[in-house]
C-alpha cells in the first residue's frame, strides 16, 4: 500500500481539531500535517502555519512532506458570511481553488471538500430534501458551497482529481467549538447546560434543522474518504443525514439530565437563515453507494456530551 500524508487545511477549527486526532490514530503523527492561519498551541504533532489563499504557500507544504491527501475544511460559515458577502465569496473560492489546483499539479491522490445543508434553499422540500435537489442557496456561504461541489465535479471529471464531500448537517461535538454558524446554538447549548448558566437561543424554539454528533461527522468523513474510489457515484456532494431537532427538544433532552436548566428565546438575523434550510434530509444515496449508517441519536448524543463536558468543565448540572 502507498503511504498516505494527509494534509489539514483549517485544522484549528472545529472539525479540523477532532480529525486531526483521529487521522493521527490511523495514519501516525508523522504521516498528518496540521496546518491553520493560526498558531495551535501545544499541538502533539506537526503543525504548519499556512495561509489557503496563498497558492504558493500550500504548494510549498505539499512538496515539503510529499502530501498525498488534502482535507481542505477552512471557510468562513454561513452566519458569519452573511456580514461580510464579497469577502466571503472571495476568500471561500480563493482557498478552495487554490487547493483543488495544488493538488491537480501535485498529483495529490485524494481531496476532501465538504459542504453543507446550506446550499438547499426554498427550492426544496424541507421536510424530505432529496440528493438531486435544485441547489438555490440564500446565503453567501451555500453560494460558495453549492458553487464548490461543481467545482470538484468539474476537476473530477476533467482531470481525475478524487475530490470527496459530504453535505454536513450542523455538527455537535464536546472537543471543539464551532465558529460563526447558524447551528452554533447546539454545541452552546451543551456548555451552559454543564456550567449551570441560563441559555438564550439565537433561534425560535421550534426551528427544526438538521444535526449530526461529531463521532458519526468524522467516521462519515473517514469512511467517505476510504470507500473505494468506484463506489464513489456522487461528485457534487453527499446528502449525510443523522437526526434531526429543535430547540425546544434539545432542551428537553438536557432537561432529563439537567431538570433545572433554562433557555429563553430571542432570534437574531439567523432565524432567517435557519428558516431557508431543510428541516430533514434524505441520505439514502450515502448509505447506498458507501454504507453510511449514522450511530448517534438526540437522546444517546446528549448523554455523551453532557458526560464529556462534566469532566471538561469538572462541573455538573446535578450538583445543585
Ligand atoms: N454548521 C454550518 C453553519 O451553520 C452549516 O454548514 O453555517
Amino acid at each position: 500500500m502507498n503511504k498516505n500524508t494527509i494534509l489539514i487545511i483549517g485544522a484549528n477549527g472545529q472539525l479540523g481539531t477532532v480529525l486531526g486526532n483521529e487521522l493521527q490514530e490511523l495514519y501516525g503523527k508523522e504521516n498528518v500535517i496540521a496546518s491553520d492561519i493560526s498558531p495551535k498551541p501545544n499541538f502533539n504533532g506537526i503543525f504548519e502555519l499556512l495561509d489557503a489563499t496563498d497558492y504558493d504557500a500550500i504548494e510549498n507544504v505539499v512538496l515539503k512532506y510529499s502530501v498525498t491527501q488534502i482535507y481542505h475544511l477552512a471557510a468562513i460559515l454561513s452566519a458569519n458570511g452573511e456580514k461580510h458577502p464579497l469577502r466571503t465569496w472571495d476568500l471561500n473560492m480563493t482557498m478552495m481553488l487554490n487547493v483543488f489546483e495544488v493538488a491537480r499539479l501535485n498529483n495529490i491522490e485524494k481531496v476532501f471538500f465538504p459542504s453543507s445543508i446550506a446550499v438547499f434553499g426554498d427550492a426544496v422540500d424541507r421536510e424530505n430534501t432529496l440528493q438531486e435537489s435544485y441547489l438555490n442557496p440564500e446565503t453567501v456561504y451555500g453560494i460558495s458551497k453549492a458553487s464548490g461541489e461543481n467545482w470538484a465535479q468539474y476537476y473530477f471529471k476533467k482531470y481525475d482529481l478524487d475530490i470527496r464531500s459530504l453535505r454536513y448537517p450542523g455538527v455537535i461535538g464536546y472537543q471543539s467549538l464551532p465558529g460563526g454558524g447558524t447551528t452554533d446554538y447546539a454545541v452552546e447549548i451543551y456548555h451552559s447546560a454543564v456550567k449551570d448558566e441560563d441559555f438564550t437561543c439565537f433561534l425560535k424554539d421550534d426551528t427544526v434543522l438538521p444535526m449530526i454528533f461529531m463521532d458519526d461527522a468524522i467516521r462519515a468523513t473517514i469512511e467517505l474518504m476510504n470507500a473505494p474510489k468506484e463506489k464513489i457515484k456522487i461528485r457534487t456532494s453527499y446528502n449525510i443525514a443523522s437526526m434531526s431537532f429543535s430547540p425546544k427538544e434539545i432542551t428537553s433532552a438536557i432537561k432529563e439530565e439537567c431538570p433545572n436548566f433554562k433557555v429563553d428565546y430571542k432570534p437574531d438575523f439567523r432565524q432567517e437563515i435557519a428558516d431557508g434550510w431543510p428541516k430533514l434530509i434524505d441520505d439514502t444515496a450515502a448509505r447506498e453507494d458507501w454504507n453510511w449508517n449514522p450511530k448517534y441519536d438526540l437522546k444517546s448524543m446528549t448523554i455523551e456530551m453532557l458526560s464529556k463536558l462534566k469532566e471538561k468543565y469538572k462541573a455538573s448540572c446535578t450538583d445543585i
